[in-house]
């Protein structure tokens, strides 16, 4: 784009160079795209050239600073309630252990909120279809997002680092119970560690992440195992919090090189679970 927002496509047509003039409308209609791998919604696709444009958009746009954090995440509180798929699911927590150093999983964040509801809603919507799917969810921390997985009907995989599973295996026990659609485990997964054979083998139809992009890093040890565990018929999903825009654009500038990378618009997300400090991404291996 030039300093007139005006995107010169200068193509080689029988030796001569052809301008095509774009204005910034008909530039954001081209980046919409009616479904993205199995998610069947419209999303914006990121411009991979120019990874700082998305952060740029979304600071200028959502003004994520402007907005109190935990609008959804009761971080001081043993229980998190959260109504979700006609139950009401109890999360517990353990804000004790939030201040031991590099403990980040012992509390709800706002997008495993914000990415839960958004999965009920897309389907509702008939925007995804979990009933019977395999599901790896990455970093799953208190685990809301992958009950909210199972009680959809998918058979889901939660994990997290090795010390992290015991409040996570709690929070199953106490909110899978009765008649659940899908089904629900708990593993370790150490981000960039060779993967076992029952998580890989088939690969997942879907992987989910919360709040999975905050740390420098872990960008790349998170980007091997997105790539370990994506397939043809493999769709990504990340809920990020707007925090740290250098951050984001380091994932989305590497991660870039190996996916098509898809905006959900929050039009599409769950009407009372929107924030302008989260964002919903949709990968897909290229
Ligand atoms: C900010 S918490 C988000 C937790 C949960 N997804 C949510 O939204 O509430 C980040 C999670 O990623 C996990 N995590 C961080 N680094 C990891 C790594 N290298 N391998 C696996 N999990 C990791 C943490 O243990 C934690 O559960």
């Amino acid at each position: 784009m030039n300093v007139d927002g005006i995107v010169r496509d200068e193509t080689n047509v029988a030796g001569k160079a052809e301008e095509k003039e774009y204005s910034y409308e008909e530039e954001e209609e081209e980046r919409m795209v009616e479904e993205l791998g199995m998610y069947r919604g419209k999303v914006r696709l990121v411009n991979t050239e120019d990874p700082a444009e998305e952060t740029m958009l979304l600071w200028g746009i959502q003004q994520p600073t402007f907005s109190k954090p935990n609008a959804f995440a009761r971080q001081t509180s043993l229980q998190l309630p959260i109504d979700a798929c006609g139950r009401s699911l109890s999360i517990l927590q353990s804000p004790s252990n939030l201040g031991t150093p590099g403990v980040t999983g012992s509390v709800m964040w706002d997008s495993g909120v914000v990415l839960g509801k958004f999965l009920e809603h897309a389907v509702e919507a008939g925007r995804i279809h979990l009933q019977g799917k395999k599901v790896v969810e990455l970093g799953s921390g208190c685990g809301l997002v992958g009950c909210i997985a199972a009680l959809l009907g998918a058979q889901v995989i939660l994990t997290d680092l090795p010390d992290r599973l015991r409040l996570l295996k709690k929070n199953v026990e106490a909110n899978l119970y009765g008649d659940v659609r899908g089904s629900a485990t708990v593993t370790e997964l150490t981000w960039g560690d060779e993967l076992d054979h029952g998580i890989k083998d088939p690969l997942p139809d879907y992987v989910l992440g919360s709040d999975v992009i905050y740390s420098e890093g872990a960008v790349m040890d998170l980007l091997a195992t997105l790539l370990d565990l994506s397939g043809t018929q493999t769709t990504v999903i990340l809920a990020g919090e707007l925090r740290n825009d250098a951050i984001l654009e380091y994932f989305l500038q590497a991660a870039a090189e190996d996916f098509t990378i898809g905006r959900v618009d929050q039009s599409q997300w769950h009407p009372d679970c929107c924030s302008p400090r989260v964002v919903i991404y949709v990968l897909v291996k290229t």
